[in-house]
């Protein structure tokens, strides 16, 4: 982590008056992601340098194969960068070998995508526990599927549930264990408008109260509007950075 300035030579201080500087929640400085060698390399990241302060709800657009998916799959210690360094809570996330990414991962990171990733043999409420079970929180599974409107349907299959309320089921699992940090990629990607809006807006509810860090993916340019802060990537790197200084609540977007 940067270390704020020391007090200045021949001060003498032993206490440091240093103000408390907060940790980036994501801090990432030259990332780099090759796939591949040689002729065939594809070069998906090529040097990103990005902080994310705690509680931000930040937005991530960007063209077909910009490097979305990838950036937000280093930053969840799905995949390791080829380059650089990503700090995330804290932890260096870029020193960790597979094992120390898993569990990186089981107590950091909730994960959202475009298709939903529910496992098909498990009831709504036992596709949440098994995320609850494997994080660090208390076991909120139940009271996470109340809060995103399915209390009453704890015991259906994820094939007795239509789209949208499959991608409930997935930000109830996807909170349960109380990460710090919220990953989505293309959350509202298969979902009609008003579906989306609802996922949307229990997404930004429901962030905002357990005070995590949203990073979100999407080729939806309103969405970007109800986000705090606005990334564009193209050709794996970052082009445009922009606060938004008046965030609009989900349920006003149109799309
Ligand atoms: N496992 C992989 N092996 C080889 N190339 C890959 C792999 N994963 C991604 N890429 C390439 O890296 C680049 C960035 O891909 P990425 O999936 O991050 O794009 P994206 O911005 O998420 O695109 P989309 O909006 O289509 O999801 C693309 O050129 C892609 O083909
Ligand atoms: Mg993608």
């Amino acid at each position: 982590m940067p270390v704020p300035e020391a007090t200045p030579a021949g001060s003498g201080q032993a206490h440091r008056a240093t103000p408390q500087v907060e940790e980036p929640a994501i801090s990432a400085r030259g990332v780099r992601k090759t796939y591949g060698e040689g002729e065939v390399a594809v070069h998906a990241l090529r040097g990103i340098d990005l902080e994310i302060q705690p509680e931000e709800f930040v937005v991530l657009l960007g063209p077909s194969g910009s490097g979305k998916t990838t950036l937000l799959n280093l930053v969840g210690g799905i995949e390791p960068a080829s380059a650089g360094e990503i700090e995330v809570s804290g932890r260096d996330v870029t020193e960790l070998d597979e094992e120390g990414r898993t569990r990186f991962r089981r107590e950091t990171v909730g994960f959202i995508f475009q298709f939903f990733n529910l496992i098909p043999t498990l009831t709504a409420l036992e596709n949440v526990e098994l995320v609850a079970e494997l994080g660090r929180g208390a076991d909120r599974s139940a009271e996470m599927l109340e809060r995103v409107g399915l209390g009453d349907r704890l015991n259906h299959f994820p094939a007795q549930l239509s789209g949208g309320e499959q991608q409930r089921v997935a930000v109830a699992r996807a909170l349960a264990g109380g990460p710090r940090i919220l990953l989505g990629d293309e959350p509202t990607g298969a979902l009609d408008l008003e579906t989306g809006r609802t996922v949307l807006s229990l997404l930004h509810e429901l962030s905002h109260e357990l005070h995590q860090t949203v990073l979100l993916v999407t080729h939806n340019a309103s969405i970007a509007r109800m986000a705090d802060r606005v990334l564009r990537m193209r050709d794996g790197s970052i082009v445009a950075d922009r606060r938004n200084p008046a965030p609009t609540s989900a349920e006003q977007l149109d799309w």
